[in-house]
């Protein structure tokens, strides 16, 4: 095996790991370096990587669980932990009209700062997305380090913020888009869940957790709330905290989702096709 080597990036946090073929088997050793580098850096690249959907899969789950993707045509086909992220039907192999109601939802749901699950009870750890088809201008992912803004604050106002809970809805980020709600059935398994405005990651670092799936503050008036959440976000997606990742085909970025907001970046969503495949790693319980 040829040696990995761990690059960090320039931009303070995100590091490129280079030899590392994921279309090889991966021993324990690779996996190690890895995840440590996954661990410390928040954001890791692998760059160049041609493999199937069943090794996407399978490396995933080395770093524990995966979500589940409910509906089939949200799904790499027979696969549904692939989430597919993408402006392209799967079936007609066509682009999506603009106009429809799911693409706009998730359109409109991945453009702004968000953290991936983070309306599950159990939000997710880390998602590994895969670069298929890239448009050639525009659809970048930037992502802010929520851990490195939250370290930036001073003391009495991060000891101010330890004591805030968020009650995060994907129901209320429909609303915000004027998109009607889903059945009463899905409201049900998803419903309204509260998170910590600063949640704790197991080396001891805090970081602040929000994004548009943040519906309210618990306990404070809903202007107030709503002024301190886009501060805060305001805040955190200064240019020092973040890194805009531009896709090559056969980028495989994974990010921890406990410390970071990511968006997508617009692209010429009728004109150019984009595919990305992503898996989520399951968290290990809520946070409250
Ligand atoms: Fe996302």
């Amino acid at each position: 095996m040829a040696a990995i080597e761990v690059r960090p990036l320039d931009q303070g946090f995100g590091a490129e790991i280079l030899g590392l073929d994921l279309s090889k088997s991966l021993s324990q050793e690779a996996f190690d370096i890895w995840n440590g580098a996954f661990e410390e850096h928040t954001v890791v690249i692998l760059r160049d990587q041609d493999f199937t959907e069943a090794q996407h899969v399978a490396f995933s789950e080395k770093f524990g669980p995966l979500e589940v993707f409910t509906d089939p045509k949200d799904q790499a086909r027979g696969f549904p932990t692939i989430l597919r992220v993408s402006n392209v039907d799967r079936d007609t192999n066509e682009i999506k009209p603009v106009d429809d109601l799911g693409h706009k939802s998730f359109t409109l749901g991945t453009s702004d700062w968000h953290t991936d699950s983070s309306y599950k009870r159990v939000m997710s750890k880390a998602s590994l997305l895969y670069g298929i088809e890239i448009p050639t201008r525009g659809g970048d992912t930037a992502f802010s380090n929520t851990a490195m803004a939250f370290a930036a604050l001073p003391e009495k106002r991060r000891e101010e913020l330890k004591q805030i809970v968020v009650i995060h809805d994907f129901e209320a980020t429909r609303r915000r888009f004027g998109l009607p709600p889903r059945s009463e059935e899905i409201r049900r398994k998803v419903p309204p869940v509260p998170q910590p405005l600063v949640s704790k990651l197991p080396d001891g670092r805090e970081a602040l957790l929000m994004g548009l799936h943040a519906s309210h503050v618990e306990n404070m008036p809903r202007k107030e709330g709503d002024a301190l959440l886009s501060d805060l976000t305001a805040f955190a997606t200064q240019p020092q905290f973040c890194y805009r990742h531009k896709w090559r085909k056969g980028d495989l970025v994974m990010w921890d989702n406990r410390c970071t907001l990511h968006r997508a970046m617009p692209y010429e969503l009728e004109g150019e096709r984009r595919l990305l495949h992503r898996t989520t790693i399951a968290g290990e319980g809520p946070l409250i």
